[in-house]
């Protein structure tokens, strides 16, 4: 039985609930997964050999992941890339379908050469537009955003873009062990 640990960033959550549907169906599949936010990452190489696979999981804010998901690659590259690893981006430009995968995505691949780290496994989630949860001014931007890429502009809408079948195929793809090794 593998023993995952499963990282996360995140400013509004949705990047959790993608990481709590998998974590649901790598546990349905008899293993374990520890989810943590990646602030409160075990800190030691030791705590971390613990774990037999290493999975990150990060949002997309102002074109950015957050710093401390390339602070955790630098620190620990290593032995993560000693271990079976994954990693996926939350992102609303991925709700386009050809923006959607790890090779057309461009913050997943800008991300992956400046931090120059190749995951063993990756996805790209589309994520969810909450207009009502945000400030003023970012409702005001993401608007302007969405209204140049045609994207709903209704400042009342919540639009989750996540094909949450996609997850599920993520989960099972990490949970086989070969193919996160390849
Ligand atoms: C202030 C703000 C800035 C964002 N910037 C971007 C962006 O530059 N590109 C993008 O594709 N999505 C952007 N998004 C969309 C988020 O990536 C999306 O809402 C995602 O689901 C957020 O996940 P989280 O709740 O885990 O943080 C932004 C969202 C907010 C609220």
């Amino acid at each position: 039985m593998a023993n995952f640990l499963m990282l996360y960033s995140t400013t509004d959550g949705h990047t959790l609930e993608i990481c709590r549907r998998l974590q649901q169906q790598i546990e349905a599949g008899s293993q374990s997964v520890t989810l943590l936010p990646i602030d409160e990452a075990p800190a030691t190489a030791a705590e971390l050999e613990a774990f037999d696979r290493i999975v990150l999981g990060a949002s997309i804010r102002y074109g950015r992941h957050g710093k401390p998901v390339a602070d955790f690659i630098q620190r620990h590259r290593a032995l993560l890339e000693r271990k079976p690893n994954a990693f996926f981006s939350v992102n609303l430009v991925a709700r386009k379908p050809q923006k959607n995968t790890p090779q057309t995505n461009p913050y997943l691949k800008k991300f992956l050469r400046r931090v120059r780290w190749q995951p063993k496994q990756m996805a790209v989630f589309a994520g969810k537009l909450d207009y009502p949860r945000y400030g003023r001014l970012d409702r005001a931007i993401i608007r302007f955003i969405m209204l140049i890429t045609g994207g709903p502009t209704d400042p009342a809408s919540t639009t989750e873009f996540t094909d949450w079948s996609r997850v599920d195929a993520f989960a099972q793809e990490l949970c086989r062990h070969d193919s996160m090794n390849g």
